[in-house]
């Protein structure tokens, strides 16, 4: 049986119905039309479904959408700009297929807002949850370094 459920989905008050087994990426998908958060593994293993809760990083594959009740979920579609990770990733061309890209995004906006200044081997650290089947990694490591200093200039 479905229920409703409330929540602020990238700024906005929505309401959904989801069922018990449904998934936060189902129900972005099917409810709401958004398509950044990506399910490949389904195990919590590769990051391509990232998504924000409350600020916080989960695998939408293995979070329950009814569980997102009274929250604050943020997807990669929530800007209509982009911001200076995204710049970064499409200046170094750090994506290949982009399937991984917006779970990568995400973590790195994550990271840089814990640490603004990481070294390679932070990122790497930070972002091992996070696969590329496309290996487009060097290039992802020189985006988030650009992306740390895009966020420094004034
Ligand atoms: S699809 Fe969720 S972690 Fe891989
Ligand atoms: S760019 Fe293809 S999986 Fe990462």
């Amino acid at each position: 049986m479905r229920r409703a459920i409330q929540f602020r989905l990238n700024g906005e008050a929505v309401e959904a119905q989801a069922a018990p087994h449904e998934n936060l990426v189902e129900m972005l998908r099917e409810s709401f039309g958004l398509h950044g958060a990506r399910e490949s593994c389904g195990q919590g293993l590769c990051g391509c479904c990232t998504v924000l809760v409350d600020g916080r990083a989960v695998s939408g594959c293995l979070t329950l959408a009814t569980l997102v009740q009274g929250k604050d979920v943020n997807t990669i579609e929530d800007g209509k700009a982009l911001d200076a990770v995204q710049e970064a990733f499409v200046e170094c061309a750090a994506l290949q297929c982009g399937f991984c890209t917006p779970g990568f995004v995400l973590m790195a906006r994550q990271l840089l807002d814990e640490n603004p200044d990481p070294s390679e081997d932070d990122i790497r650290h930070y972002l091992s949850g996070n696969l590329c089947r496309c290996a487009a990694y060097p290039e992802i490591i020189e985006a988030v370094r650009l992306a740390a200093r895009k966020r420094k200039a004034p």
